[in-house]
């Protein structure tokens, strides 16, 4: 029936490549600490992977944004790095300084778990998926995501994210265990991602937040090709839902080749990244989502209003779901998020 039921989402049919005017909107880290009511809920867990792990706080943090904004999708509320600590690997997240986790490249011997069992212990995650659909509009997309194989296995090597200096270290000193680390990895991800689907995640993203700074040689092996397949798998799994990658601050030249050659459905660009430019490589109907500047929620005002201009040009040239470049910062002020939605959406 027209305007019910799924195919009303509207990220939905600009993930199916339509051109929907004015675009979906939802913003990444929309869940977070620049929101009160997230830094209050935030407080009933006693630290923030039991937070992930409480289907009835995540479900709630995930909807929270979508309560006080207009937003078109809601994003699973968890983190990329319950895949590690699924995987058996302790992991923390330190006040003010980020996430830790016992490095890997400090071991002997690289032991982690079976993807079978780590995805048995995400179950509450995907419990969180379920409660959160069940509460969500039916107009509104739920997004799923994890991390991509490589970013994940970066902060399974070097214990912290940053400078990946070390986990590439690793890659030349240690190539087989790093590419049998990757091929779990992708094995326990599209496991995962699958879970999320059949909970009800209406498409997914893949975070490969670190694909930068790699040389032409290591892209293909450590982003393209465990993406490739992490993709192949889901199909293999009987995924249907459109899969986002996020290939944060590689080149161009690298981006296009991720698009080209991963069977992503959709990209997702960063604050760096020329929309117009990548469209010219590889053509008009790849659902493109970004990529305004996340620091102009801290700023509002006119330079606002110019860059959610400059994003709506940039990305004029096909199907486009608005959004930031990267995440939401603390700082960020929640009536910013008021105005960008009404520049979107005014013509
Ligand atoms: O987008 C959302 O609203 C959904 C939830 C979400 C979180 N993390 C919650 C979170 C998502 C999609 C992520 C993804 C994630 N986590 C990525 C990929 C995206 C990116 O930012 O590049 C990465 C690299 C991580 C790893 C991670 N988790 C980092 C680097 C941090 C610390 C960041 C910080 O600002 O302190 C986290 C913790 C984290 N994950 C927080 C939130 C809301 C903040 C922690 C808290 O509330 O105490």
């Amino acid at each position: 029936m027209e305007g019910e039921g799924v195919q009303s989402r509207k990220m939905l049919r600009a993930l199916a490549g339509e051109r929907v005017d004015p675009p979906p909107v939802w913003l990444m880290r929309q869940a977070g600490r620049y929101l009160p009511e997230y830094r209050a809920l935030r407080e009933r867990a006693r630290n923030f992977l039991e937070f992930c792990y409480a289907p009835a706080l995540a479900a709630e943090a995930s909807l929270q944004p979508l309560r006080r904004f207009d937003l078109d999708a809601a994003i699973l509320f968890s983190d990329i790095l319950t895949v590690p600590d699924a995987l058996g690997r302790r992991v923390w997240f330190a006040d003010g300084e980020g996430p830790r986790l016992d490095p890997l490249i400090a071991e002997a011997r690289w032991r982690f778990d079976e993807p079978v069992r780590a995805v048995q212990r995400l179950s509450p995650v995907h419990e969180t998926v379920e409660r959160v659909r069940s509460e969500l509009a039916v107009d509104r997309t739920l997004i799923g995501f994890a991390g991509g194989p490589w970013t994940v296995a970066t902060y399974m090597l070097q214990g912290e994210g940053g400078a990946k200096d070390r986990a590439r270290r690793a890659v030349y000193e240690r190539g087989d265990e790093v590419g049998e680390l990757l091929a779990a990895l992708t094995e326990t991800t599209a496991l995962h991602l699958a879970a999320q689907t059949k909970a009800g995640a209406d498409c997914l993203q893949v975070f490969e937040s670190w694909a930068e700074g790699l040389p032409q040689a290591l892209f293909e092996p450590l982003v393209i090709a465990p993406t490739r397949r992490l993709v192949s798998r889901l199909r293999e799994l009987g995924v249907q839902a459109p899969v986002i990658g996020f290939p944060r601050a590689a080149t161009s030249e690298q981006i296009e080749a991720y698009a080209r050659e991963t069977g992503v459905d959709a990209l997702s660009l960063d604050t760096a990244a020329s929309a117009s430019s990548l469209r010219a490589r590889i053509g008009s109907t790849t659902p493109m989502q970004g990529n305004l500047d996340p620091q102009l929620l801290v700023v509002g005002g006119t330079p606002l209003e110019q860059g959610v201009r400059q994003v709506l040009r940039d990305f004029a040239g096909g199907p486009h779901i608005f959004n930031l470049g990267h995440g939401i910062t603390p700082e960020a002020k929640p009536e910013n998020v008021d105005t960008l939605l009404r520049l979107v959406r005014e013509r």
